[in-house]
């Protein structure tokens, strides 16, 4: 889709783009992301230009660099982190290694003076850095603007040229003010305004265009994404020009199959297919103990129904049907190395088959412009309940990915770690994500008297996987307070265990949503490990996470009582033996376990 006058995000690295993009769409203007590269002649028409944070320094010979042109198109820019740094570079000016490594809070010093980015902001603020290198000469035209202890061109603008630079990210909560720096930067710029509203108007247009007089096929998953675009396509083509598959895997959580129905029918939506294939996918499952073989085999077994129904429907590309995805902006983003999760999302919505299908013009993804956060508005605007639209985001795999499977017991000794704790090492192993590459570890679980995570217990989560190579992850036993004997039985995917997970699933969403803590917590996975204390027990670990767009996460911190309700309900579930809570945060673990 087009969108003129955009404020656009170069992207020097990743990490920080995106988060950025959001940002400037909270102040009612549209945003979107482009490489680093992206030439002055292509970006003549922004509003605006935001040159992103980035890893690596501006001499590196291997560093992103953009087209010096764009600071002569006369359009606002604003140079962020390493955006700073090669703005500065790029102009004339000079870049060296500082004295001192900021990562972390730092005390920004604000100079007199009427400063476009700088309006309103206190003498003092804090903010976030994360930088080693800084700006020691300004370019010809720039002046200091703002200070912080270890870095004097904290702050620095050419007003006569509408160019601005921080050293410090604004885009992070952590920096106070950031979000008013954000505005004050985007009132310079020439933007159109935009909302989510608009946004309704533009994709009925984009998505009439795009499917033409064509009919639209639509795998819905469960999840909010594909939820929200299938409403969305029924509004703008209506119910007789599209039409819907659920696939029941057997690995979806308690109760969802019918919420969405309901949610659906209650919108008059009746095009929607519902199709029982647990039987399908589990005997497929039988015996299939690896985690990458599970997700392929999962993956394969939707297409084949997908293809079986479509048949039996006579849904046929040559009779004018195409296939609807509810794919959502981080996703159509190509990512750097260090993004798993888009990267796994990129292959469920980007197969080959598919990727083949998109150039024939044959897919249509209304969401494709969106963050998370806007489609749950959109959804609520079209009229679907508040509860399933803020649902957490559930992986395409479902329960699959959380109920681990293993053949035989990971034996790894922690008898000679020095931990001033109780402890002891998990029979299993998980996937994490330590360094470039995905690691498939042991974890270690923590035992203490109040069987709560005390300050010990996150430093230990922290330090443990960073220093023993033995293991990804660290839990707090929340069930007991002394390590049992773990009693191993081998298992796969079967019926009786997606039923214990639902169950423990269901019970963390009821007492989540009992003490107001459902829409604080980011994602909250429950998993179920293959031991217990008794030959057949098996375990549960909860992994409520923190996070924004699932790049990296924060093992979040529970109430006590929250904690210990969650923990004495899930022991009342016959064949559970013992409660987890994970404490790692992404990196070096997952979200998922696998
Ligand atoms: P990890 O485990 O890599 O997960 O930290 C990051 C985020 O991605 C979700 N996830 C998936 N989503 N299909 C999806 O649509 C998948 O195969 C898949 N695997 C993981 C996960 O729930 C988390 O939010």
């Amino acid at each position: 889709m087009e969108h003129a006058k955009s404020i656009v995000v170069l992207d020097f690295g990743g990490q920080y783009a995106h988060l950025i993009a959001r940002r400037v769409r909270q102040c009612g203007v549209y945003s979107e992301i482009k490489d680093a590269e992206t030439s002055a002649e292509e970006l003549k028409n922004a509003a605006g230009i935001i040159l992103s944070g980035g890893p690596q320094s501006v001499y590196d010979s291997s560093s992103p660099q953009g087209d010096p042109k764009i600071f002569e198109l006369g359009i606002p820019v604003l140079g962020i982190c390493y955006g700073l740094q090669w703005m500065v570079n790029a102009l004339g000016g000079e870049v060296k290694q500082g004295e001192v490594k900021e990562y972390g809070k730092a005390n920004l010093k604000v100079g007199s003076g009427q400063w476009a980015v700088g309006s309103g902001l206190p003498e003092e603020l804090t903010v976030w850095m994360s930088h080693g290198d800084e700006a020691t000469k300004l370019p010809e035209g720039f002046e200091n603007i703002g200070t912080s202890d270890d870095c004097k061109n904290a702050m620095i603008a050419d007003e006569a040229r509408n160019l601005y630079a921080l050293q410090f990210h604004p885009e992070v909560v952590h920096t106070e003010h950031g979000q008013e720096i954000i505005e004050n930067f985007v009132k310079t710029c020439d933007a159109i305004p935009w909302s989510i509203d608009s946004y309704v108007d533009h994709v009925s247009a984009y998505v009439k265009k795009e499917v033409g007089d064509k009919k639209v096929f639509m795998l819905v998953s469960g999840g909010v994404d594909s939820t929200v675009a299938f409403v969305l396509l029924n509004k703008v083509l209506g119910t007789d020009r599209v039409q819907g598959l659920l696939v029941d895997t057997g690995m979806m959580r308690k109760g969802e199959v019918e919420m969405i129905g309901r949610a659906f029918e209650e919108l008059g939506i009746d095009n929607l297919r519902i199709e029982e294939a647990s039987d399908y996918f589990l005997k497929k499952l039988i015996e299939v103990h690896n985690p990458e073989q599970k997700r392929w085999i999962i993956g394969d077994a939707f297409l084949s129904i997908q293809k079986r129904v479509s048949e039996e429907m006579d849904l046929k590309m040559e009779d004018g049907w195409m296939l609807g995805q509810g794919t959502i902006y981080p996703d159509t983003i190509e990512t750097g190395e260090t993004k798993n999760a888009d990267k796994i999302k990129t292959h469920h919505n980007r197969i080959e088959e598919i990727q083949k299908m998109m150039e024939e013009g044959l897919v249509v993804e209304p969401l494709r412009d969106l963050y998370k956060d806007e489609v749950r508005v959109l959804g609520e605007e079209l009229g679907l309940p508040h509860d399933l639209v803020w649902r957490h985001p559930f992986p395409g795999p479902g329960l699959g990915v959380r109920i681990l499977c293993a053949e035989e017991a990971w034996d790894v000794d922690a008898k000679n770690l020095e931990l001033d704790m109780l402890h002891a090492a998990l029979p299993i192993r998980s996937v994490g994500v330590q360094g470039d590459g995905r690691s498939y570890r042991s974890a270690l679980a923590l035992f203490n008297a109040q069987k709560f995570p005390g300050d010990t217990c996150w430093e230990l989560a922290t330090s443990v996987p960073n220093t023993d190579e033995q293991f990804n992850r660290v839990l707090i036993c929340t069930s007991h307070t002394q390590p049992p004997e773990f009693v191993f039985t081998p298992s796969y995917i079967t019926k009786e265990r997606a039923d214990l997970l639902r169950e423990a699933d269901a019970i963390v969403d009821t007492e989540m949503r009992k003490a107001n803590l459902y829409e604080v917590i980011w994602q909250f996975p429950v998993v179920l490990l293959p031991f217990g204390t008794s030959a057949g027990g098996q375990s549960v670990v909860l992994r409520p996470v923190e996070s924004q767009e699932a790049m990296t996460a924060n093992a979040s911190h529970l109430p006590p009582e929250v904690l210990e309700a969650i923990t004495s309900r899930i022991l009342e579930i016959d064949g559970i033996d013992l409660v987890f809570q994970d404490l790692t945060h992404k990196p070096p673990g997952t979200i998922e376990w696998e």
